[in-house]
């Protein structure tokens, strides 16, 4: 995608918060070459009721009532819901006791949001961030076949290649919990932008980057430090490592900052058959780059998208 930089990207954000998905929301939240356009949710970490809610308290932490937000899908296409609790905490916001926001849900499906919002505005400038299960997107280009031609790039936070799984030893808990809708979406024609493990795992929240955050005053910057200090604590006691990644702000910084990322062309397919292989994403190379339409991210510079984030947390 060539930056026009005159003009603000319009972005739908589609994501199931969740701990890192707060962080993405409270970045593009508070990033004015963005016209966020609405935030769209599913079930995913936690089921929909709750990533509903949470993207609610997200916003509001934000002070931004101005974009709405839409439910989507409780479940996957044809797979029971699966959740991850145990990193995002029961609610989904870590330790985060939850409250019912002051502004409610808007009124229709996110899958008719996602069709509305792009049809009517011009070809490819509508963004879609996907930050969890990709069942939103994969059900409204069911019911426009016309979406995935009109979209702007879809910049996702999902797969695995060389890194491995992090749900199995092949797959990435977004594509795994949804791997129906990953290959229909993958397969529909769209450009897609993927940010799979290969690239998150490089970005991480350090003690350092935690605790600039807390250094930081507003609501949006204490919601962030809230669950940066919760993923700290979880990927201490779970995966043994000190720094938690930071997966699905990738998505956010990358249309703030592109060079950020090195890209390469590609052709994503997701393995639907297999439950042992369940997820998996079989990212080809051997693509010619002219016409590819998948991109996948193969390196990310860490420290600067953690101080993007804490750079707009400021603001
Ligand atoms: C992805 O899975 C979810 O638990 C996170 O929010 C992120 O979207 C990382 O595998
Ligand atoms: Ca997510």
């Amino acid at each position: 995608m060539t930056q026009d930089l005159t003009r603000k990207q319009a972005l739908i954000i589609d994501c199931d918060p969740g701990v890192d998905d707060a962080v993405g929301l409270l970045l593009a939240f508070a990033s004015p070459e963005l016209e966020l356009l609405a935030v769209t949710t599913v079930g995913g970490n936690v089921p929909v009721e709750k990533t509903t809610r949470n993207a609610r308290i997200i916003r509001q932490a934000a002070g931004r009532e101005d974009v709405p937000v839409f439910a989507g899908a409780a479940r996957p296409l044809v797979r029971a819901l699966a959740g991850a609790g145990e990193f995002h905490g029961a609610e989904g916001l870590g330790d985060l006791e939850p409250f019912e926001p002051d502004v409610p849900t808007a009124e229709g499906s996110a899958m008719d949001a996602l069709i509305d919002l792009v049809m009517e505005r011009p070809e490819g400038s509508v963004a879609v961030a996907v930050m969890g299960p990709m069942t939103n997107l994969a059900l409204a280009m069911r019911r426009e076949p016309a979406l995935a031609a009109r979209l702007g790039p879809v910049v996702v936070m999902g797969g695995a290649r060389s890194e491995g799984g992090n749900i199995t030893a092949s797959a990435e808990f977004n594509i795994w919990a949804d791997p129906d809708a990953a290959a229909e979406v993958f397969a529909s024609g769209c450009e897609v932008v993927a940010f799979g493990l290969d690239a998150t795992h490089q970005v991480r929240a350090s003690e350092t980057d935690i605790a600039a955050i807390e250094a930081i005053d507003g609501e949006g910057a204490r919601l962030a430090a809230s669950v940066l200090r919760f993923s700290q604590r979880v990927e201490r006691e779970i995966v043994g490592s000190e720094a938690p990644p930071m997966h699905d702000p990738c998505t956010v910084a990358w249309l703030l900052k592109p060079d950020l990322f090195v890209l390469k062309s590609c052709e994503i397919r997701v393995e639907t058959a297999s439950d042992l292989t369940r997820g998996h994403t079989a990212v080809e190379f051997r693509v010619d780059p002219a016409t590819a339409r998948h991109r996948w991210a193969v390196q990310a510079d860490g420290p600067g998208v953690m101080a993007l984030i804490a750079e707009r947390l400021k603001s």
